[in-house]
């Protein structure tokens, strides 16, 4: 590795352990506490209304529900008919304002049918649909300048954990995420893809910190505003180590996919996020 990067990285990893020891939090951070469920390609039109009448509103967590794209209006004119406070959140959206790309989707139209966030970059878009940390920077500006939050995926392969790599790569893709974009608008998700979907999820110790490392890269960025931005974790959250994430001062919230489909699970999810809100 580059020799200036070690220095850096080695420099902000002191500066993690300083901020935070991995302790579980025991004040209120201010910062916005988020439970989101990003459904993929899953769910009928009538499954999500069924999915919608149940779930309960957030209790001081912002809960934001991202179905796939044909069910995103749908689903707000749903939560808005029935006067819940529940977020709808596209999975992704293009980076050009409009034009001749079929079967993308316009940020100012997700923004026109009532979604207030947007996933960016999940790795399974930067597996299936090859989005580098450029495409991620430019999605996140276009998204931004239509209205909609960003909620930015990063993460490690098992490969780059195993090679000692998370720090490095959680690097790159932060600073080429942000490149000309003011890190206080965005959200950011850490989701170590040996994590998503496979049932292991990382510990609510090592995500701490992993998220106080990331917490150190935006001070350096933008020291007045990194304690204000939501960090949240996902791979394999569930309703039983909800609890355990919502204790960690840095984690502000989860990304959840596999619990996310079950009410009652989300639910459960949700209510461990709402007691440290
Ligand atoms: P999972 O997915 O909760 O099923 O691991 C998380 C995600 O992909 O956002």
């Amino acid at each position: 590795m580059d020799q200036s990067i070690k220095a850096y990285i080695k420099q902000l990893v002191q500066e993690a352990v300083q901020h935070s020891p991995g302790l579980p939090g025991s004040l209120p951070t201010g910062r916005t506490q988020y439970v989101i469920a990003n459904w993929k390609m899953n769910k009928t039109l009538q499954e999500m209304l069924d999915f919608l009448q149940q779930l309960k509103e957030g209790n001081g967590v912002e809960v934001v529900v991202c179905p796939p794209a044909p069910l995103l209006y749908p689903a707000k004119l749903y939560v808005q008919g029935q006067n819940k406070d529940i977020h709808i959140g596209a999975q992704n959206t293009h980076q050009e304002e409009n034009g001749a790309y079929t079967g993308e989707t316009a940020a100012s139209l997700l923004k026109e049918i009532g979604c207030s966030h947007c996933i960016i970059g999940h790795s399974e878009r930067r597996q299936y649909a090859q989005e580098d940390d450029a495409t991620v920077n430019l999605k996140a500006k276009q998204a931004l300048k239509r209205g909609l939050t960003p909620i930015i995926c990063i993460g490690e392969t098992l490969q780059q954990k195993q090679q000692n790599q998370t720090e490095k790569v959680l690097t790159t893709q932060m600073l080429g995420a942000l490149e000309g974009i003011d890190a206080s608008e965005v959200v950011f998700a850490y989701e170590p893809v040996w994590a998503i979907g496979t049932g292991e999820s990382a510990t609510a110790e090592e995500a701490q910190r992993i998220h106080a490392y990331i917490r150190a890269v935006l001070a350096h960025l933008d020291k007045e505003n990194a304690e204000k931005v939501s960090i949240l974790y996902g791979g394999s959250v569930n309703e039983n180590n909800a609890k355990e994430f919502a204790a960690m001062t840095d984690i502000d919230g989860v990304l959840v996919g596999g619990a996310s489909l079950k009410v009652d699970s989300f639910q459960k999810i949700i209510a461990a996020f709402a007691k440290g809100a």
